[in-house]
C-alpha cells in the first residue's frame, strides 16, 4: 500500500512555513507522494487590489513546492466550478487511486474543527489525519486527537519543529519593501515581478539580482550611480529607494549585443517609428527588462528610458537618474566637480550643463546626435534662462 498526503490551503502567498510542513510531511509520515492543493477560489469573491487570481496561486505553490521531494502541485480544486469540499476532493482522490493510505495534513485551526465538516464522518472514515500545531497548544490537541480516535479516526500528531509564519502579516509586510525572508526565491521573484499585494522589491535583493545582470567592470559604476541617486534623492525630496532602484536598474541590458536588445519588443517599435543611435539602445531596452522582470513602477520605467539621452520636461526622478549617471564618483572628466556641485543646487541648471556637455562630446567624437537630446538641450535652455 502506498502512502499519500494531501495539503491543502490558500496559499495566499504559500511560503517558508507551508514548505516546512511538506517537507516534515514527507518524510517524519514517509509518504511516497504529497498532493500540494491550492482551494479554489468562490466565483462571487471579489479580489482586493494586487491580490494574486487563482492561476497565480497556483504556479507559485508549484515554483514553492519544487524544492519539496515526492510533492506535486495539484489544480484539482482551483478547476472544479463552486465550492470545493474536502470530502469530494478525497473521494476523487481515492478513485483514482483505491489502494492508497490518504493522510490528511491539517494545522490546529482545521483539527479542532474537522467534525463539523462538510461529510465528516466518511472523511475520518477514509483518511489518516497528520496535525502539524503549534506547541502552545499541544495539551488541548492531545486531548482532542484521542476523543476522536475512540469515535475510530487515525490520528498523528507531528512534533517536528516547523515555521510559524503568519500569511497576513506577510501581505502587509510586501508593499513595505519586507517579507522576502519568508518566501523562497522563485515565489518571492514571482511576487515582485507582478507586483501581486502591491509588493515592492527589498532593496538588498534587488541589488543583488541587478548586479548579477552586469558585467564585472560595471557594477562599481552602477553602485556609484545608486549612492549618489539616492543623496540626490535625499536632497530633492524623491522616494530614496524609488532612485535607488531606478539606478540599480538603469543599465540592466547595457552587456548585451546590439543584435540581443534588436529583439525587445519596445525597442523595435522604436527603431520602425524613430531610430535612434546604438548608444541608446539600452535606455529603452532596460525600461522594458526592469519592468518584465521587476515590475518596476512607470515612473521609474521613464527614468531608464530617458537616462541616456534626457527629454524635455524631465520628472525630478528622471534627472537624478541621468545626472547620477552622469556624475557617480567613478566618473573623471573636465567640468564634472562643477556639476556634481550644481546637482545639488539647482536640477534644471545641472541637466542644462550635464546635456551641454554630452552634446559638445558627442560632436566631438563623430558620433550620431539623438533628436530628443537635441529638444531636451533647447528646452532646459529655454527654462533656465
Ligand atoms: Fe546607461
Ligand atoms: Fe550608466
Amino acid at each position: 500500500m502506498t502512502r499519500t498526503g494531501l495539503f491543502g490551503g490558500t496559499f495566499n502567498p504559500p511560503h517558508i512555513g507551508h514548505i516546512s510542513v511538506a517537507d516534515a510531511a514527507v518524510e517524519s509520515l514517509g509518504l511516497d507522494s504529497l498532493i500540494v492543493m491550492p482551494t479554489g477560489t468562490p466565483p462571487h469573491k471579489e479580489l482586493s487590489d494586487g491580490a494574486p487570481d487563482a492561476d497565480a496561486r497556483l504556479e507559485m505553490t508549484r515554483l514553492a513546492a519544487a524544492g519539496t521531494p515526492r510533492a506535486v502541485v495539484s489544480d484539482m480544486e482551483i478547476r472544479r466550478e463552486g465550492r470545493s469540499y474536502t470530502a469530494d476532493t478525497v473521494r476523487a482522490i481515492l478513485a483514482d487511486e483505491p489502494d492508497t493510505e490518504l493522510w490528511l495534513i491539517v494545522g490546529d485551526d482545521m483539527f479542532f474543527s474537522i467534525e463539523r465538516w462538510y461529510d465528516a464522518k466518511w472523511l475520518l472514515e477514509n483518511v489518516s489525519l497528520a496535525v502539524f500545531a503549534r506547541s502552545d497548544c499541544m495539551p488541548d490537541i492531545r486531548a482532542h486527537a484521542e476523543r476522536l480516535e475512540s469515535r475510530g479516526a487515525r490520528v498523528r500528531i507531528v512534533e517536528k519543529q516547523v515555521i510559524e509564519v503568519s500569511s497576513t502579516e506577510l501581505r502587509e509586510a510586501l508593499p513595505k519593501r519586507g517579507g522576502r525572508t519568508f518566501l523562497s526565491d522563485a515565489v518571492y521573484s514571482y511576487i515582485i515581478r507582478r507586483r501581486l499585494y502591491n509588493a515592492l522589491p527589498d532593496i538588498d535583493w534587488l541589488r543583488e539580482k541587478a548586479l548579477a545582470l552586469l558585467k564585472p567592470s560595471r557594477v562599481a559604476h552602477v553602485l556609484g550611480t545608486e549612492r549618489t541617486a539616492a543623496s540626490m534623492a535625499l536632497r530633492w525630496g524623491v522616494d530614496e529607494d524609488t532612485a535607488r532602484t531606478a539606478a540599480l536598474l538603469h543599465d540592466c541590458t547595457k552587456r548585451l549585443s546590439a543584435d540581443e536588445q534588436l529583439k525587445f519588443d519596445s525597442l523595435r517599435a522604436t527603431m520602425s517609428n524613430n531610430p535612434v543611435p546604438e548608444k541608446l539602445f539600452h535606455a529603452i531596452t532596460g525600461a522594458e527588462l526592469a519592468q518584465r522582470e521587476f515590475g518596476i513602477s512607470d515612473g521609474i520605467r521613464e527614468a531608464i528610458r530617458w537616462h541616456t539621452s534626457g527629454r524635455p520636461a524631465m520628472t525630478a526622478l528622471e534627472k537624478i537618474i541621468y545626472l547620477a549617471d552622469m556624475t557617480e564618483p567613478e566618473r573623471d572628466f573636465e567640468g564634472v566637480d562643477r556639476l556634481r556641485a550644481l546637482c545639488f543646487e539647482d536640477l534644471d541648471r545641472a541637466m542644462l550643463e550635464a546635456l551641454e556637455m554630452s552634446v559638445e562630446s558627442i560632436k566631438k567624437r563623430n558620433l550620431p546626435l539623438d533628436a530628443t537630446t537635441v529638444r531636451a538641450l533647447e528646452y532646459y535652455r529655454g527654462i533656465t534662462k
